[in-house]
């Protein structure tokens, strides 16, 4: 049912039922040719690594699938979360180099920075400042402990923190920002995000990007007056993310915004 609601708040009826029929169609189709797709049986061929490298290399946590269901949170929000999962390090990089923006003037704020993987990343990057903003607590401590504990010699003397709240009425730093979202939430909350960023945006104007990663609400954004769409790309997993991405995937598709007027 859970899943369901998504469906309908993110497409609406005639997108879930659209959606729902192409699914069926896939399904109907892979019966009768009686063929599991090749990249589902590569996949259950060799099950991606309990830890990934990252993790492993730089003695951290931030791994595993929690989904949306189980993630505790009191907030009301709580219920729109897709759930954590941990951003694919050669997709995070590939999209910044892309967009090369002159860091050292930009906050960086991973909007639900679940268990601090991204936070770590953009520490790569000479960031004014490095923030994440998580609806579990439980999550968020366990960004700063990883926070703490993350040694490379890539990392950037840059200061890194997580908080716990909510997306739709943190309060953003002053300065241009770089906001990232690993497709964290459902339209009912993209939409008063997106609306907090804007009142934040007119009441002290900068420069504001918006880098969207598994870009299910693109449709909802592109309609969005407040932002103006500067490029979407699809990066693949390089290297060892590809054999340690649990749902198989070998690509992420990557959306980049500007907040405007
Ligand atoms: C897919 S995970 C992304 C983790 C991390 N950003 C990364 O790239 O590795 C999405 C996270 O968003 C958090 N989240 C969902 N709704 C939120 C909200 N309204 N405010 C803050 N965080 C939220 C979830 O708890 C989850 O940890």
């Amino acid at each position: 049912m859970r899943r369901l609601r998504h469906w309908i708040a993110n497409r609406g009826w005639k997108g879930t039922f659209l959606e729902a029929w192409r699914l069926l169609k896939v399904k109907l189709r892979r019966k009768r040719s009686g063929a599991e797709p090749a990249a589902e049986t590569a996949v259950a061929a060799a099950p991606p690594p309990e830890v990934h490298p990252f993790d492993q290399r730089y003695g951290v946590e931030s791994g595993g699938l929690i989904w949306g269901e189980r993630l505790r949170s009191e907030e009301k929000g709580g219920y729109w979360a897709t759930g954590y999962y941990g951003i694919s390090p050669s997709v995070l990089w590939q999209a910044f180099d892309r967009l090369a923006l002159d860091w050292p003037s930009f906050t960086f704020i991973d909007i639900g920075c679940g268990k601090g993987r991204a936070l770590m990343l953009a520490l790569k990057y000479p960031f004014r400042r490095v923030l994440g903003v998580e609806l579990s607590a439980e999550l968020a401590n366990l960004a700063r402990e990883n926070l703490e504990r993350f040694r490379a010699d890539w990392r950037q003397e840059v200061p890194a923190e997580a908080i716990a709240g909510d997306a739709t009425n943190v309060e953003l730093p002053a300065g241009p920002l770089l906001l990232y979202l690993y497709h964290p939430f459902a339209a009912p909350v993209m939409i008063p995000f997106l609306k907090h960023v804007h009142e934040a945006m007119a009441r002290k104007p900068r420069e504001i990007y918006l880098v969207y990663i598994n870009p299910e609400l693109d449709t909802l954004l592109g309609r969005s007056a407040f932002l103006e769409k500067l490029w979407k790309e699809c990066f693949p997993l390089l290297g060892e993310d590809a054999g340690a991405d649990r749902f198989g995937s070998r690509q992420e598709y990557v959306s980049v915004y500007r907040f405007v007027g």
